[in-house]
């Protein structure tokens, strides 16, 4: 009777007050904290106590889909969680791994409970996803020293899925070299925060950082600057003799070490502009301007870009196209494009020659021009040696048609770059300055390092970024993922770097990661504190402003 009398609309309101009391009351209880927050959690109540040396059983069928052995999945419990593995019978065994085709590549169903642990996926990364996820179900001091016998792992149920298939970070190493110690120790929180793209910026005006066999001058000169320090207005440079690089050999072993933990490695040769490096190392083939030239000391955008009216800089282009195919097994290859100035092409006699028999009178075409010749280069290659180029949106303001098949990474004018790149049919990564450039200060506070912006990109704003939904064709597939990046004219050692980064790539990851709806920074606080407890046992240097 008396819910007679309540009209439908005020019972509807009730209905939902009291779903969100019990979601939130459920919430409230949740002991374990997962970064990224999986799709779904339910707790089971029951702990499964980790022994000394764990029996795995891997299906011959997960082994088949997979690709892989049931000692390589084995390796992989042992790489992530540290244990000591050994292969038993189905029924004796307390890691299980299975294949589960309905879920999506890089899906898995996990499951914890008083007899050991279950693994569904369909395929090698799932499985590494939910062994990054068990990882974290262990105390941080586990988690960190991957110590896991005798500790114990509280029950649950995960069933989980990304929402995006393009999940990165982005590392500039041109403006400071951090060697390999500590990119395999930025690829392992990548790892832990199920990031799946590692953009490495490897050349800029300030260095150049890879070897390439056929210009061995890249790295005798354009590795080394003649300052640590870069320059503002009005600063002098230190003349520290400062560089290095990577050898081919150190690529390929991290190559490895980031495919071991499912990380692609996409290469950024940065190129017509930002390559005062490489014109310093090759003026003969690439200058524009009677020289002389120097690896770059400064901070601003360098005026001196790539001569494209010369064949020899497009010859240039395919050597180092063609060394980086052999050494990076992946789709993509980024040719840079940003911040490219036409001034030195304005000014000069060949340059305006070819833009005129162009038909064009735009200069950034003839930087897209000097794109498709690549492209162009690249559609000549057998099928294993294709990749697809990516470039920063400003390669937009060129001729489009020069960019073939093309995703454009957008930084600026996020909104509009969106919809200009779909409504010309690329696809996009978004990787907007603001907030997801990291290594602006992550505070107002006094002690936060020297570093660029106001404070403003907190974890929080980090954390609320909605990616936006392109107009133009409104496709979920416009838009393939999302990018935080990470440039270094002012970080120049791991501490500074790792500060930066953390806890905010926990941040990204979880835009990344996460369905929207299940998303809330409230929620994100106390486990984003919780993973400082795992910094602070790994050794992390982070940021703890958000956590005062
Ligand atoms: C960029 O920040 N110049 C891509």
């Amino acid at each position: 009777m008396i819910m007679k009398q309540i009209p439908t609309m005020r019972l509807r309101i009730l209905w939902l007050a009291l779903l969100c009391a019990v979601v939130g009351g459920m919430r409230a209880e949740r002991h374990v904290m997962i970064v990224p927050e999986p799709v779904s959690v339910e707790e089971n109540g029951e702990t499964f106590a980790w022994p000394d040396a764990v029996g795995v059983y891997v299906s011959a069928r997960f082994q088949q889909a997979a690709g892989v052995s049931a000692a390589h999945t084995q390796q992989m419990l042992n790489q992530v969680v540290g244990a000591d593995a050994y292969t038993v019978a189905k029924a004796q065994a307390q890691v299980v791994v299975e294949l589960d085709k309905t879920v999506a590549a890089e899906a898995y169903r996990l499951k914890v409970g008083r007899k050991g642990v279950e693994i569904k996926a369909s395929g090698l990364a799932g499985c590494y996803y939910a062994l990054q996820t068990l990882l974290q179900l262990f105390p941080a001091e586990v988690q960190a020293t991957r110590t896991p016998a005798g500790a114990t792992v509280p029950g649950v149920r995960i069933y989980d899925v990304p929402r995006y298939a393009w999940r990165g970070f982005m590392l500039d190493e041109s403006r400071h070299f951090f060697g390999v110690k500590e990119v395999k120790r930025v690829l392992d929180l990548m790892a832990r925060y199920k990031l799946n793209r590692f953009h490495w910026h490897l050349t800029d005006d300030q260095g150049w950082r890879i070897q390439i066999m056929r210009l061995p001058r890249l790295v005798t000169v354009g590795s080394w600057r003649n300052s640590k320090k870069l320059t503002r207005k009005g600063e002098q440079p230190d003349h520290t003799q400062y560089g290095g690089y990577y050898t081919q050999d150190q690529l390929r072993d991290i190559v490895a070490y980031a495919k071991a933990r499912c990380i692609e490695i996409v290469p950024e040769v940065d190129m017509p502009g930002h390559s005062q490096a490489a014109i310093a190392s090759y003026p003969d083939l690439l200058a524009c301007a009677p020289g002389p030239f120097e690896v770059y000391t400064g901070m601003a955008i360098n005026p001196n870009v790539m001569n494209t009216a010369r064949t020899t800089s497009v010859e240039f282009a395919k050597a180092v196209i063609d060394e980086l195919i052999g050494i990076f097994p992946y789709g993509y290859i980024h040719l840079g494009g940003d911040e490219c100035p036409t001034r030195f092409w304005e000014i000069d006699y060949e340059h305006r020659l070819k833009l005129f028999n162009m038909g064009s009178k735009n200069f950034h075409d003839l930087q897209t021009n000097f794109y498709a010749q690549l492209v162009e280069h690249m559609r000549r290659k057998p099928a294993s040696e294709q990749r697809r180029f990516i470039f920063w949106n400003e390669s937009l303001s060129g001729n489009p048609a020069h960019l073939g098949n093309a995703a454009i990474m957008v930084w600026t004018d996020v909104d509009n770059a969106v919809n200009d790149a779909v409504s010309k049919g690329f696809p996009v990564i978004l990787s907007p300055q603001i907030p997801f450039y990291i290594n602006r200060r992550q505070s107002t506070r006094a002690d936060e390092p020297d570093t660029q912006g106001q404070g403003n990109e907190t974890l929080e704003a980090v954390y609320n970024y909605q990616p936006p939904q392109p107009q133009a064709t409104q496709a979920a597939a416009d838009v393939i993922g999302v990018q935080a990046n990470c440039w270094t004219e002012f970080i120049d050692n791991p501490q500074t770097l790792e500060y930066l980064l953390l806890p905010r790539l926990a941040a990204v990851a979880e835009t990344a990661w996460t369905p929207q709806v299940a998303r809330a920074y409230d929620r994100f606080l106390p486990r984003a504190k919780h993973e400082a407890d795992f910094y602070q046992a790994a050794g992390y240097a982070f940021g703890r402003a958000a956590f005062e």
